[in-house]
């Protein structure tokens, strides 16, 4: 069943629906399967090892392995910050962003709906994932991205895997009100996180970070905010698992935004249940600049529900992270996942984050999702002749 988020309205599991008709509100899938945690040992480490939470065909399933992914404990910066600190490498996934568990879920509903063409808007990695699953589902693929605002990586991916790539003259949120208005005249299966499937495969994280764990909840969860589905799904699985009994406690989940492109912060910060869109969102974690998320709703039921938090952190804080966590802890993240960490260092420094927590902050997007900022980030090679004295000479320096 779907059901409104806001007003209650229940629509059946076949109809092609993004919003709710009485309402206009978003719509979240209901999922209550009866089963025990014993039944998830010895399967295969991908989010489908948690498939009686995934409310699709289990025949139709279009996976390339999406999920089990590395989950870091950082015990240097741990330490210097004072918390026990795990990072959750989405990078790691088939298309090197967590959008593929989503994608993955969304494209096998996409067959069961048996549509033929799929789109979506993008600032970038939702399009690389959605390209890449639509080619293996051998669907037709329609992708409108913000003009000159997509990370190369990420524009790489979706033509290679033959996307029909459409750049827009606007941003993100004008991209995504665009492609909604193909969606609802039926030119297009919409598979942007306004459509609920999407959610069902994102919460996957949530499953993991508590499997990881021992079957134990973290104190607190930090994750970047752009479109608001992340954090939204991650709420969504661990409350799935908290009702099912399979863990005690729930994390605090903790939001971070780019300065110029905050609006779940700012509502959080005044205490309100809706936000107020950005018109001109600006940020170099390209990611995450957007105005008017569309998951907004289930954002900061998550974030108040939870106990958590949400804060801003500058584009000077966000690429200084990017650089101290890759040259620290060894893990390659694009901006907008480095968000996660420079919130957390802002969130220890304010003393919202207690000293001991156990924190896991989720790094969202590979380093070379955006191969442009992290070359801009450092020097140039020097170039030398191969001759070993002069080399020997060099190194010694
Ligand atoms: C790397 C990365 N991090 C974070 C986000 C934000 O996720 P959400 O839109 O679900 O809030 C995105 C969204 O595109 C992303 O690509
Ligand atoms: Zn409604």
């Amino acid at each position: 069943m779907i059901r409104c988020v806001s007003c209650g309205k229940e629509y059946s599991n076949d109809e092609i629906i993004y919003t709710c008709t009485d309402c206009g509100a978003i719509l979240e899938v209901i999922c209550q399967p009866d089963v025990s945690k014993e039944i998830f040992s010895c399967r295969k480490q991908t989010m489908w090892k948690y498939k009686e939470f995934m409310p699709v065909d289990e025949t139709k399933i279009v996976s390339l392995d999406e999920g089990g992914t590395p989950f870091i404990k950082c015990n240097k910066l741990g330490k210097e910050l004072g918390i026990d600190l795990y990072v959750k490498v989405e990078g790691s996934n088939p298309t090197g962003s967590f959008k593929d568990r989503g994608m993955s879920v969304g494209i096998t509903k996409s067959m069961e709906l048996g549509v033929s063409t799929v789109g979506c808007a993008s600032t970038g990695n939702t399009s690389a994932s959605l390209a890449a699953y639509a080619a293996r589902a051998g669907k037709r693929c329609v992708v409108l991205l913000p003009a000159g605002k997509v990370a190369l990586g990420k524009l790489a991916q979706a033509m290679f895997h033959g996307a029909e790539v459409l750049s827009i003259q606007g941003n993100f949120d004008e991209a995504l009100e665009a492609v909604t208005a193909l969606a609802m005249k039926g030119q297009l299966y919409l598979l942007n996180s306004v459509n609920p499937y999407r959610l069902e495969g994102q919460k996957s994280i949530g499953f993991e970070i508590v499997d990881d764990l021992g079957w134990q909840s973290p104190d607190r969860i930090i994750l970047p905010v752009g479109n608001a589905g992340n954090i939204s799904a991650i709420w969504k699985g661990i409350s799935e698992f908290h009702d099912a009994g399979f863990i005690e406690d729930k994390p605090m989940m903790t939001g971070i935004q780019a300065e110029g492109a905050c609006p779940i912060v700012n509502a959080v910060q005044k205490g309100k249940s809706e936000i107020e869109a950005i018109k001109n969102p600006e940020t170099v974690a390209t990611a995450i600049r957007i105005g008017a998320p569309v998951s907004a709703t289930k954002a900061l039921r998550a974030i108040y529900d939870s106990d958590g938090y949400a804060e801003t952190v500058t584009d000077d804080e966000i690429l200084s992270a990017q650089k101290m966590l890759a040259r620290k802890e060894g893990i390659g993240v694009e901006p907008a996942s480095a968000a996660s960490i420079a919130g957390l260092q802002k969130l220890v420094d304010q003393g919202v984050v207690d000293k001991g927590e156990q924190v896991v902050c989720i790094v969202t997007g590979h380093l070379l999702k955006d191969p442009n900022t992290a070359i801009n980030a450092c020097v140039e090679p020097l170039e030398v002749e191969a001759d070993i004295n002069k080399l020997a000479e060099i190194i010694n320096k």
